[in-house]
């Protein structure tokens, strides 16, 4: 039997974003730029080109800019427009065109309880489709497939609920939901169990989960009678892991260069490294930093 295809992704972006203040005292984290575009956008252009038809926003108060960045802004293009700035004017086309590509729905997480509450809020929206969550945090480039397809694939392949893995160092295993696999095969491993955020020494492996997930209807149903976890939050983890036995539960050994911006020596790293990528800033940036590696300046 084929399987429908997966048409609507969840972005749960109603985090307060507080290892970022003060920048996001008044800003979503989601907007906070990595090079020249905001975090959140990545994840919107790979879910469009993994094929997804509607992206559903779950945002929390103060997230006003994320609506108005996905919106035209009239006012703009005509100044832009008056000034002959063509150039300009097809990078804001290039936005716009996003949301021509994809409908962008938005709801509104009452209470930050987390992130299985923020997708459990989505639950209506979704109701018995296998639907993708994507944390906009986790951007994962890719040169040949977008993450979120590979997973998509894979839930096609399998018909389960599909969690993107990859392995990470041990001594980082606590900042992730770690799974434990039955067997593997050609980069899917079969999940057993999943633990988020274990001490070092509980871990079940190396294999961390990272911000793609294809979700059967069967984890909404946990959703709705889930209690607080790890961190006294509702976890999606938790979700996921009491389908396990039920429903079929795999972990994707991605494709693709992730970078957590999550935190931030990792979002300043992401903006490095994406800059470097970039024809024309390479040239500027290399010089520069070899210079200030060459004087190490000790931090203040
Ligand atoms: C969330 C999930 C965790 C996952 C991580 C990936 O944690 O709860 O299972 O490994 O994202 O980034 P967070 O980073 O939101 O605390």
């Amino acid at each position: 039997m084929t399987l429908p295809s997966v048409r609507k992704a969840i972005f749960p972006a109603a985090g307060l974003g507080t290892r970022f203040l003060p920048v996001t005292k008044a800003q979503p984290k989601e907007m906070l730029p990595l090079v020249d575009k905001p975090t959140i956008q990545y994840g919107v252009e790979e879910a469009i080109a993994s094929g997804i038809e509607q992206v559903i926003m779950v945002t929390g108060g103060g997230k006003r800019a994320i609506v108005d960045h996905f919106d035209r802004s009239l006012e703009l293009e005509h100044y832009l427009e008056q000034r002959g700035k063509s150039d300009l004017l097809h990078i804001l086309s290039e936005v716009d065109d996003l949301s021509n590509q994809v409908d962008i729905t938005y709801i509104q997480q009452k209470e930050p309880l987390g992130l299985g509450h923020a997708v459990w809020t989505a639950r209506r929206l979704v109701e018995g489709e296998a639907c993708a969550v994507l944390l906009a945090d986790d951007v994962i480039l890719s040169e040949n497939q977008p993450v979120l397809k590979q997973l998509i694939d894979a839930h096609h392949m399998t018909g389960a609920t599909v969690l993107a893995v990859r392995r990470v160092p041990r001594n980082e295993v606590s900042r992730y939901g770690i799974i434990a696999t039955g067997g593997s095969k050609g980069g899917i491993h079969e999940i057993v169990d999943i633990v988020e955020k274990p001490p070092t020494a509980d871990a079940p492996s190396d294999l961390a989960a990272l911000g793609r997930y294809v979700l059967l209807p069967a984890v909404f149903a946990e959703l709705d009678r889930a209690e607080p976890g790890a961190g006294k939050e509702i976890q999606l983890t938790d979700a996921i892991k009491r389908t396990i036995g039920r429903q079929p539960v795999v972990g994707l050994e991605f494709e693709g260069d992730y970078y957590d911006t999550g935190t931030v020596p990792g979002y300043l790293r992401a903006n490095l490294m994406l800059a470097m990528k970039r024809e024309g800033l390479r040239d500027e940036l290399a010089p520069l930093l070899r210079e200030l590696l060459e004087a190490s300046p000790e931090p203040r």
